[in-house]
């Protein structure tokens, strides 16, 4: 790791790494936090952080030359691929991850991972990956914030679950994972834990439209192969789009 640093109380650990990023803060530098008065989702949503409930970090990758060239979506699904691996291993649960890179258990969300980059011309020159893992039923927001059902581990596992053993976990599938970007495998662990996949689902397109359809799967390049309603296939690249199902 590099600089590591825990919190009782910040505003958003995302913003913590990226002054450090600033400042020349060395890859795999970690800011973790009991509670963020200023957490941030996707989409500049607000991400619920309450004390004492959850597991809020964020880690910064100084990209390799190699990973420079990756295509930009494959960061997001190494903060997903992380955490439902994670989960995989510690509590033998079988999540699921709605593109690009919630978390779902039992269909509901359980963790969220935000990626926010720093470019250098068309180049990454770091990126930060923020993750969110509502651990116990305190890091569920309350109806009023809530977009799409959510849950917390300990309502989907009778196994005990420790904050630090997750965090551990999770770090340590996402430093295998980042060794694995540019292997083909990569997408297909990816694209076999697709939520949705071969169901009717819409895409809000971010500008307020939105697109009826299934998900085919993924691209060789992380993005989201989308089957429209006249039987088309689109890829949409990772951006501030998000998906739901179609309710029956
Ligand atoms: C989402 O699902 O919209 C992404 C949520 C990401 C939340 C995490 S918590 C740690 C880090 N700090 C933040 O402010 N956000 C991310």
């Amino acid at each position: 790791m590099g600089n590591v640093q825990t919190y009782a109380q910040v505003g958003s650990t995302n913003d913590i790494v990226a002054e450090w990023a600033a400042g020349g803060a060395p890859d795999l530098s970690l800011a973790l936090a009991d509670e963020q008065t200023h957490g941030r989702g996707r989409a500049g949503r607000r991400w619920y952080s309450p004390a004492g409930t959850a597991l809020a970090f964020s880690i910064l990758l100084r990209p390799t030359e190699e990973e420079k060239h990756q295509p930009f979506s494959k960061f997001s699904g190494l903060g997903a691929l992380a955490v439902a691996t994670a989960l995989e291993a510690l509590y033998a649960l079988s999540p699921e991850i709605k593109w690009p890179n919630d978390i779902l258990l039992g269909g509901r969300k359980t963790a969220g991972v935000l990626v926010e980059t720093a470019w250098s011309g068309a180049e990454p020159e770091h990126i930060i990956i923020g993750i969110g893992i509502n651990v116990l039923p305190g890091a569920v927001p309350p109806p009023e914030l809530l977009r799409f059902p959510a849950t917390c581990i300990v309502a989907e596992t009778p196994q005990p679950v420790e904050r630090p053993a997750l965090l551990r976990q999770v770090l340590e599938a996402l430093l295998a994972w980042r060794e694995t970007l540019p292997d083909p495998n990569f997408i297909l662990e990816w694209e076999q834990r697709l939520a949705f996949r071969e169901r009717p689902v819409t895409l809000d397109l971010g500008s307020g439209g939105s697109l009826h359809g299934e998900i085919a799967g993924l691209t060789s390049e992380g993005a989201l192969n989308f089957r429209c309603v006249d039987g088309s296939l689109r890829a949409f690249p990772v951006g501030e789009l998000s998906l739901r199902p179609v309710r029956d």
